[in-house]
């Protein structure tokens, strides 16, 4: 559908004049729109007008526009006195309390004072565009248009359509939000539209990990970063984010979902945000950030030096980056081939990249006592930590074998204790698997969950891209494994990801 954005000429109106519709109002104004603010609290708008001619003013500093364009830019931005001071609106963005009544009431208000060609958007994180359309005389001229915090700064935009929306009015928002330098993508209004419902596991398996007692918060953090490329750890995003707004959106979308055992929350947040450790804003969360508290480091195994002769195993991405590690570092090796997924032999110790087993139960499978595990990385070869397992029947020698091999690979290693699927590849699964079932629902396509997922919440690789990188059958493995080890509906796969494997095709395809 090709559909042109709104010309520069139409007033935009932002009403809610926060965080979100300041950053809005400023993106509108620097796309050359005319904007009307309107909030609720007195002087509010006026004040929000001041502060973004005021980044206006701070961006032409820094040479990042030019003084002229500051000063236009500043000038297209009114203080409303009320509602129908917007009646010239082509287009208005809601930035209010994330409550349906009070939504629904101010979208029927404006109704009835602009022209019938004029578009509603709303910013709604949470709330059903269904919903909100339904109290509207004409609800196709409603859609979302959810921009992320700050909204100057952050890329995407989900522009989200219920079921009365007109296709137009939704393509004529993309195009809008990608004249706006923005980078939309759609989607359908479902829970948690693409980023806030897909990214539901980055938190809950770390905090089921934490609950299993894996390892401790900054161990899990530190690979999450090290290993995995993610920009933060799941427990200092969280305590960043605030656990009473990451539980509630948790708790939202699992309700939504009528108690989907994917999205279940956690018990260990509850109490968190029960005893008031909600994160970076209340000094305390998973991490102490009071005066004077250090920062736990992660747990590393000491240095052990490699006495055991190394054979590199396979041609697989692990095994060649360990290969190429090893070279640099000097360390001498056997080459072997591998059929079981094995990566590395070094003395009794046979390392093998996770496969969603427990070591306790590949070893019992295979018959090899000597089974250590080791975690998925982002890329094996500039990795600098790695997540490590043994099986029970492990001998200690052979655990430390296999670690003295890795550093001598140049990188830390951090012990958990014998989860399945460690914590970077259970990650990547569920969260590709939860991308796929978006796919699969009609909610987006694979290119808007992988683009959502990196420009939303920053991560280093879309998951449905990273499942293929890591390949199609390897993660329904560790999928299927996780099922077995939980026996939990949770892990179960989606359709898109069995479709894809037998067919022998990416998640793109
Ligand atoms: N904060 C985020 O990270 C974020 C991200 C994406 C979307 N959102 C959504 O954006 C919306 C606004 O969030 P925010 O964080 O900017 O909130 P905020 O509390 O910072 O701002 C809301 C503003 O709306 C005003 N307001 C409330 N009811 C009003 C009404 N009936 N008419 C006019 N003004 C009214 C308030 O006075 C306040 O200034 C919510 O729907 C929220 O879910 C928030």
């Amino acid at each position: 559908m090709n559909i042109p954005p709104l010309p520069p000429h139409t007033v935009v109106a932002v009403v809610g004049t926060g965080a979100m519709g300041s950053g809005i109002a400023q993106v509108a104004a620097a796309a050359g729109h005319t904007v009307r603010l309107l909030d609720a609290r007195p002087e509010a708008a006026a004040r929000a007008a001041d502060a973004i001619r005021a980044q206006f003013a701070k961006l032409a500093d820094k040479g990042r526009m030019t003084t002229d364009d500051a000063h236009a830019a500043s000038a297209r931005i009114y203080a409303a006195a009320g509602l129908p001071s917007l009646s010239d609106a082509g287009l208005v963005v809601e930035a209010i309390v994330e409550n349906l009544d009070a939504k629904q009431q101010l979208f029927r208000e404006l109704e009835t004072l602009v022209a019938d060609d004029c578009i509603l958007a709303t910013n709604t994180s949470s709330i059903s565009i269904t919903a909100i359309g339904a109290a509207l005389r004409r609800p196709e001229r409603l859609a979302g248009l959810h921009f992320f915090n700050p909204a100057p700064l952050m890329a995407l935009v989900e522009v989200v359509s219920g079921l009365a929306t007109a296709p137009d009015v939704a393509h004529a928002l993309f195009a809008t939000a990608k004249a706006w330098g923005k980078v939309p993508v759609l989607a359908k209004s479902t829970p948690g539209f693409i980023v806030n419902r897909v990214a539901r596991p980055y938190y809950a398996e770390a905090l089921r990990l934490l609950q299993e007692g894996a390892a401790d918060a900054a161990t899990i953090d530190a690979v999450m970063r090290e290993a995995g490329g993610f920009r933060m750890g799941p427990f200092e995003l969280m305590d960043l984010i605030g656990h009473d707004v990451n539980f509630a959106v948790t708790r939202s979308v699992w309700s939504a979902f009528y108690h989907d055992p994917r999205f279940l929350p956690s018990l260990i947040q509850q109490e968190l945000v029960d005893g008031g450790f909600l994160g970076r804003k209340a000094g305390r969360g998973f991490y102490d950030y009071r005066d004077g508290a250090d920062k736990p480091l992660p747990s590393t195994e000491a240095p052990v030096e490699l006495k055991s002769p190394v054979c590199i195993c396979g041609e697989s991405a692990a095994a060649a980056a360990l290969a190429a590690r090893l070279q640099q570092a000097g360390v001498a090796f056997d080459r072997c081939g591998s059929d079981d997924g094995r990566i590395a032999m070094v003395g009794d110790a046979v390392v093998c990249v996770t496969d969603g087993r427990t070591a306790t139960r590949r070893a019992a499978d295979t018959g090899i006592a000597g089974t250590v595990l080791v975690d998925l990385a982002l890329d094996y070869a500039s990795a600098t930590r790695i997540a490590l397992s043994c099986a029970l029947q492990c001998p200690e020698a052979s655990v430390l074998d296999a670690v003295a091999l890795l550093q001598a690979a140049g990188l830390q290693v951090s012990r958990f204790a014998d989860v399945p699927g460690l914590a970077v590849m259970r990650t990547v699964a569920m969260l590709a698997n939860e991308a796929a079932d978006a796919v699969n629902q009609g909610v987006c396509s694979p290119d808007a969950a992988d683009a959502a997922m990196k420009l939303g919440v920053n991560y280093p690789r879309g998951p449905l891209a990273w499942a293929d990188g890591v390949g199609v059958p390897a993660i329904r493995t560790v999928l299927d494994q996780l099922g077995r080890a939980y026996g939990e509906d949770r892990y179960r796969i989606s359709p898109r990801i069995q479709q894809a494997f037998a067919a022998g095709r990416s998640l793109h395809d």
